[in-house]
């Protein structure tokens, strides 16, 4: 017998369609949603409501970046619905976070078809399909189908090749009442993420048990090194004895073992493990890890190959992505370090269960940051979770991995965007900066002792509140960035410990200094970032002035 409640969550949860055009997926789901009592939405139909002209068109005129912002709005809002058959376009499921958003409450189905099917189907109005225009929609087809392969493979299959549209709809029936297809099943999906940069590229994956299994992600037939610290050390270095590594080098765990020293002692290991020219570095562990683990790669025999397995919070959407490195010298952060990108990056979601509250409150920090700087529909959701989260961590309990899933991948996805378009730090990508001239003062002003998220946090604030005295940002957008910084448990003022002439001589070694003057990235709005020049001196201190007294 089955319980009244499995069943009140199989008939409200959604079945979303994904697959290439032509497989079927708006007449599947047409009769899926007669035949189960659900409403049926079919997501580019819906687009072009929306935008009051046809998706043809949108490409055309708007660009397909548009097109895919449309997408990612959908996603978002039919994610919190229930009750509903979505066909959807045929890339949308590829994107990491729509794929997220949409499977937190469906069992997803991908209509196949082979590329000669689908060129039959789809011949009588190929130009309403902006994809596959141009002289040889066959081989356009056949390529696409490879490019989308791996993708769409995460989903379960329905062949619809030969089939009627009936017998299609009774595979998917079955499944999911048969309840074959629990919709939590599908949940545990692993996000891959490509990163560019000049002269090639690597990928991130973002998902569950993932240490287990590295050789899936990359071949690591040559010696290699793991380096991780003594606290990670002890929970995870024994999952990746299987790779057999030639070194295992556990460094004492804390920012203050980011520099210079350690790094030689690391240099001394690899030789005696006899790690060479064609061996790799593994980092296992946070930040500190990642950015000196990733130095050594980039200077050890003049550079070898990296894979970063970051199990923090924090280097999960942060530090693991976009290849810089490096280490600390007594006169500030990061002073000493090089661009170095790595051949992959694998995030083991699991290896959150054992970081400690505080360090995931501190990676929360980097996660709102990415909302502040790109994304106000994300700032909204982290508002939403925070009064749940706020409950669920005074209760003891951990925090759902989906959620913090779709939030890591939306964080790496904006930290990408900056990343590809400005690789070595030179216009763009100092907005990600936001909040940290403030931050790395703080952390050094507190002689290390804050960590880094919390003193990104008192940043975050500082530069809410000096784009609000310079009259460029809302007094009550600052009320909403402290509220929700606090709901997450997360400093919101400079601790009276650190001195205000402290922190302004700081901020003078401080790397967004040019010729002298002060920059600062600056706020006109949730997700409106820029660079502010000439930011007046006295500005800023009266800011650091407020935040330590109120
Ligand atoms: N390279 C970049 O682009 C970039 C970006 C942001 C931050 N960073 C750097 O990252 C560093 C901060 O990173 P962090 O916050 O991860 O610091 P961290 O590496 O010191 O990790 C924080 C603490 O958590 C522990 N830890 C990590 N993962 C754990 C796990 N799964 N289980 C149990 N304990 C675990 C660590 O041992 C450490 O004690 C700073 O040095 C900062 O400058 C670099
Ligand atoms: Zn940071």
């Amino acid at each position: 017998m089955e319980s009244e409640s499995n069943q009140t969550s199989r008939r409200q949860s959604n079945i979303v369609l994904t697959g290439f055009m032509g497989t079927g997926k708006s007449v599947a789901g047409h009769i899926l949603a007669r035949e189960t009592g659900r409403e049926f939405i079919d997501t580019d139909e819906l687009i072009a409501q929306r935008a009051g002209k046809s998706i043809a068109n949108i490409f055309f005129e708007d660009g397909e970046q548009t097109f895919r912002l449309y997408e990612r709005q959908i996603s978002r809002e039919l994610s919190t619905k229930d009750g509903l058959v979505i066909s959807t376009g045929g890339r949308l499921m590829l994107d990491p976070l729509n794929a997220l958003l949409l499977n937190q409450n469906a069992a997803v189905f991908c209509l196949t078809a082979t590329a000669e099917e689908i060129l039959a189907r789809t011949e009588n109005d190929l130009s309403s399909r902006p994809l596959l225009d141009g002289d040889n929609p066959a081989a356009r087809i056949e390529k696409l189908l490879r490019e989308r392969e791996e993708g769409y493979s995460q989903y379960k299959q329905i062949n619809t090749g030969g089939r009627s549209i009936q017998d299609v709809v009774k595979d998917i029936l079955t499944l999911t009442d048969t309840g074959k297809l629990d919709p939590t099943e599908n949940r545990a999906l692993r996000s891959s993420i490509p990163i560019h940069y000049p002269g090639g590229s690597y990928t991130t994956v973002v998902g569950r048990d993932l240490l287990k299994d590295l050789s899936r992600f990359i071949d690591l037939e040559r010696p290699t090194a793991v380096i991780t610290d003594s606290n990670v050390g002890k929970h995870y270095v024994n999952t990746l004895r299987y790779l057999g590594p030639a070194a295992t080098i556990i460094v004492p765990a804390g920012e203050k073992y980011k520099r210079l020293e350690t790094v030689r002692k690391i240099y001394d290991e690899l030789l005696k493990g006899g790690i060479d020219r064609q061996g790799a570095i593994i980092t296992l562990g946070g930040g500190v890890i990642g950015d000196m683990g990733g130095f050594a790669a980039s200077t050890y025999m003049r550079g070898i190959r990296l894979v970063q397995c970051p199990t923090s919070l924090l280097a999960m959407v942060d530090a693991s992505i976009g290849g810089k490195t490096g280490v600390d010298l007594p006169a500030g952060k990061n002073l000493v370090g090089a661009f170095k990108q790595p051949d992959c990056v694998i995030a083991d979601l699991l290896t959150l269960r054992t970081l400690p509250l505080p360090e995931l409150r501190s990676g929360m920090a980097e996660v709102i940051k990415a909302a502040l700087i790109a994304s106000p529909e994300m700032f909204d959701s982290l508002e939403k979770l925070a009064f749940s989260w706020s409950k669920q961590i005074n209760d003891g309990h951990q925090l759902p991995l989906d959620n913090l899933q779709s939030l890591i991948v939306e964080s790496i996805l904006i930290k990408r965007e900056f990343v590809e378009r400005d690789p070595f730090e030179k216009n763009e990508r100092m907005l990600l900066n936001l909040g940290h001239t403030f931050a790395h003062a703080i952390e050094k002003g507190s002689g290390y002792t804050i960590r880094h998220g919390e003193a990104v946090a008192v940043g975050l604030v500082a530069a809410a509140f000096l784009s609000a005295s310079l009259g460029y940002f809302p007094d009550p957008l600052v009320i909403r960035i402290e509220q929700l910084l606090n709901k997450m448990g997360l400093p919101i003022r400079i601790p009276e410990s650190v001195t205000v002439q402290q922190l302004m001589a700081d901020m003078l070694y401080d790397k967004k200094m040019e010729s002298g003057k002060r920059r600062f990235i600056l706020m006109r709005d949730i997700g409106d970032v820029f660079v502010g020049r000439d930011v007046p001196e006295t500005a800023v201190e009266q800011v650091i002035e407020y935040l330590r007294r109120s």
